[in-house]
């Protein structure tokens, strides 16, 4: 386990310049390595398992999966892989994405019957030709690489649906069902960032809807040059304006991980004033983490919150929102 001395500290160099400004004229956003942020304070425990890796100057890939798959496999997370409530017509279906630090990717959508979608994701990045697989030809895979075939859907999740049932209607609640994924992003000692997103979906979905969470740009990006960035919320909101893709972009210009999940929060927002919408009931929320180790959050909404643990602990935090 690395202990405080043998954290480094990073873009130290980039400190030097007068003014804060690095060698590319952009400013420096400097923070620590390893870390690891996750989306929602919840994540802590998942931050333990990603930092039982982290500490010991493991790969932030193996973190990433090892870390999002604690809650995949907590049933009483009700929005993540095994105990995920279903969709309208009863069916647990997942999702999930993984990046390496080359900007390597796999995803699997409307995967059923396997609890670990991060784990098929990643060895469809490291073992097919393709970069994402869906519904059946998921499963098939899932089977063929010796993934365990279960029900996903428990006691609990069913009578939840069952009473969702009695009034059918699809009214997403701020900060509840819009609850919904575990997006996390980690910097190894190595310095190598990768990110890894899964959700079990927006309850009571139609049957075959995906959001954000596979989509590459959407639910997850990283770029090794700039940073990592995920996302939680309603999927619809995050895919209709890249923003993953696009806070990485804004990290990359020079703006700080905050920053630039604000901006992305913003395009949002204006985005669904030009077209008269309201967001009175959509939860958006944002991380990011730069190739320094410095990290940001943004939402739209009060309420969202994430987990970070690097060399002052794990914590949770309360992000910066819009309205
Ligand atoms: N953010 C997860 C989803 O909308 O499916």
């Amino acid at each position: 386990m690395l202990n405080r001395k043998q954290f480094l500290k990073t873009g130290l160099l980039g400190t030097i310049p007068l003014s804060g400004l690095g060698f590319s004229g952009k400013k420096k956003h400097v923070g620590s390595k390893p870390v690891v942020i996750a989306t929602w304070f919840t994540a802590l425990r998942a931050n333990e398992a990603a930092w039982e890796i982290l500490g010991n100057g493991g790969y932030a890939l193996d973190a990433v999966e090892a870390g999002v798959m604690v809650e995949e496999n907590d049933p009483k997370n009700m929005s993540v892989g095994y105990g995920g409530r279903p969709d309208r017509e009863g069916n647990v279906s997942l999702d999930a994405c993984i990046m390496d630090e080359r900007g390597e990717c796999g995803a699997v959508v409307f995967l059923q019957n396997y609890k670990n979608p991060i784990s098929v994701a990643r060895k469809v990045m490291e073992e097919t030709p393709h970069i994402m697989l869906a519904g059946k030809g998921a499963q098939q895979f899932a089977k063929e690489q010796g993934f365990e075939e279960m029900d996903l859907l428990t006691p609990e999740a069913k009578k939840a649906w069952e009473n969702w049932l009695k009034t059918s209607e699809y009214k997403p609640v701020v900060n509840i069902e819009n609850h919904d994924t575990i997006g996390m992003l980690a910097l190894d000692a190595d310095g190598r960032l990768c990110g890894a997103c899964t959700t079990s979906g927006a309850a009571w979905k139609m049957h075959g809807r995906v959001g954000d969470s596979p989509i590459i740009g959407a639910g997850l990006f990283v770029d090794p040059e700039a940073g990592g960035a995920c996302a939680t919320g309603l999927g619809e909101e995050v895919v209709k304006t890249a923003g993953s893709a696009l806070i990485v972009e804004m990290m990359r210009q020079g703006h700080s991980p905050e920053e630039a999940c604000k901006i992305a929060v913003d395009r949002i927002i204006s985005r669904n004033k030009k077209a008269g919408k309201s967001l009175k009931n959509t939860q958006v929320g944002y991380l990011a983490l730069n190739k320094d180790g410095a990290f940001g959050a943004y939402s739209i909404q009060k309420g969202f919150n994430y987990a970070v643990y690097n060399e002052d602990g794990n914590r949770r935090l309360d992000s910066g929102f819009r309205v």
